[in-house]
């Protein structure tokens, strides 16, 4: 039990996870992976799928968000491996056309799903082409031939967080923010030792920042002026890469969350706006 417990507070490499957990997570990966391979958030607009993944000795899941844009493409965020099944769900719900890496971290499935949809454009943040060498970002959130096709998302820097060096969207119209590693939480339908980890690091069923994301991040005007950028949007929802959709007071949520990145001498401005 002991080593368990060392396992699952990230003492072990994922390989060595996988190699003592064996069997009974690949069940596990199966059930979470298979069935309800797309989930409906908004109907005819946005829709995620998830996979078990292992990371730093707990296994999250890890959700792909799919937004359907004009002309019935699709704009993918952090996708995972692009299996048949996958594949099958997305080409029943339009046509890939952008891939989105969002962050350093999230760029696993990029160069798969890319090959596997050639005429897609991977978009987002070339610091994931240092930690992964088949990872090749084509445009960045800022250049005009992606905001001039793809009016219905704004995106938004998560500015003084180097650690993640993430690109936030808002899908306007339906009050959704789109994110990988802004918050995070457990919940009953995760697996056994990421609920564990999150009870111990606060995190189970309240949402927070990724316990890595804070300890390397500090306070700044920055990372302020972001947070209340995306605070004062009208959220309706926000949606994470390994947490359900945040619906209850998602503006007030992401605030508490990131309270610590505040500068105390900013911290009553912010609260203001
Ligand atoms: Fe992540």
């Amino acid at each position: 039990m002991a080593v368990r417990l060392a396992e699952a507070c990230g003492y072990l490499q994922a390989h060595e996870a996988e190699a003592v957990f064996g069997r009974a997570e690949e069940v596990y990966a199966r059930r979470v992976t298979v069935p309800n391979l797309f989930e409906v958030v908004v109907p005819d607009s946005i829709w995620v799928t998830e996979r078990a993944v292992w990371f730093g000795g707990v296994r999250l899941r890890s959700r792909t968000t799919v937004v359907r844009l004009a002309g019935d493409a699709l704009w993918v965020h952090s996708p995972g491996a692009p299996t048949d099944e996958v594949c099958a769900g997305l080409d029943a719900l339009g046509e890939v056309r952008w891939i989105v890496v969002p962050n350093r971290f999230h760029h696993l499935g990029a160069p798969a799903t890319a090959a596997r949809y050639p005429k897609a454009v991977v978009v987002g943040r070339k610091s994931a082409e240092e930690r992964n060498p088949h990872v090749s970002v084509s445009l960045q959130t800022d250049d005009a031939a992606y905001v001039e096709a793809t009016p219905e998302l704004a995106s938004i820097d998560l500015k003084g967080v180097p650690f993640l060096d993430e690109t936030m969207f808002f899908h306007a119209a339906t009050g959704s923010l789109i994110a990988a590693d802004l918050l995070i939480s457990a919940c009953a339908r995760d697996h056994w030792t990421w609920r564990f980890a999150a009870r111990i690091w606060g995190r189970y069923e309240k949402a927070g920042t990724p316990p890595d994301v804070r300890w390397s991040t500090r306070a700044s005007a920055a990372a302020a002026e972001s947070i209340a950028r995306l605070r004062a949007l009208p959220l309706q929802r926000i949606l994470v890469a390994h947490t359900d959709p945040i619906t209850e007071q998602p503006a007030q949520t992401l605030a508490d969350a990131w309270d610590f990145a505040v500068p105390s001498g900013l911290a009553q401005s912010s609260a203001a706006i």
